[in-house]
């Protein structure tokens, strides 16, 4: 199975909204896609609970104390959604699940203090050191007009890890995941420009290594 993995120990960075995304974006793509959510929060275990039936059905994978049990035997796609505060021992045990792990972060100099310390640590794990992980960076709520955008790009570039893509703030994001949705789900012409805001990671996702 193929496993990506949401992580940035900062909250609110947008790890369950990427989850849900790219767990609807595989079922679309007729993948057997299971999701899980290690977060006590249960954001996106919550969002699958109002996932319509007619859409492309995505699976629970189960978890227990924040760690995931056996996937659905079917599944050829995995999605970890993982808690805000995650590193150490939990975070080297998930590494060693996941064969991609994609990092949200948004332009701000919290966010981005925040980010350091989990990219250096992201960075001395066995699991990425020897390439069997590998990880990308979203940039999440972006507006590339602005200074605090810059600033995150400057700050990137001090990390062996690429940018991928940059996502807008929308408040169809949030609209969206009210009614178990995505904007994959949405009619493609009404979403377009924000469609293609997620080309470069899906491409980066379905790559071979
Ligand atoms: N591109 C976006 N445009 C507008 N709102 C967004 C966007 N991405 C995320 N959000 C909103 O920002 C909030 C935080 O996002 P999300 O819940 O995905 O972050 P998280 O990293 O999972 O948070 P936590 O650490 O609490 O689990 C949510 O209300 C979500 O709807
Ligand atoms: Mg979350």
């Amino acid at each position: 199975m193929h496993t990506i993995m949401l992580a940035n120990p900062k909250g609110g960075s947008g790890k369950s909204t990427l989850a849900i995304h790219l767990a609807s974006w595989f079922a679309q793509r007729d993948g057997i896609v299971c999701l899980g959510d290690l977060d006590r929060q249960q954001s996106s275990a919550q969002w699958l609970k109002r996932r319509p039936d007619a859409l492309p059905r995505i699976r629970h994978w189960p978890s227990e104390d924040g760690m995931p049990g056996s996937a659905p035997r079917e599944c050829n796609v995995g999605i970890l959604d993982t808690p805000a505060g995650l590193h150490g021992k939990p975070l080297r045990q998930l590494l060693r699940e996941a064969d991609r792990v994609v990092v949200p972060v948004a332009p701000s100099r919290f966010d981005l203090a925040a980010s350091r310390d989990f990219f250096d640590e992201l960075a001395e794990t066995k699991a990425v050191r020897k390439d069997k992980v590998s990880v990308a960076i979203v940039g999440m709520r972006v507006d590339p007009r602005t200074s605090a955008t810059q600033q995150m790009i400057e700050f990137l570039a001090q990390f062996d890890l690429p940018l991928v893509t940059c996502i807008r703030s929308a408040q169809r994001y949030v609209q969206a995941v009210e009614t178990g949705e995505t904007l994959f789900d949405l009619k493609a012409a009404a979403v377009q420009s924000d469609l293609k805001q997620w080309q470069a990671l899906l491409e980066w996702l379905v790559k071979r290594r």
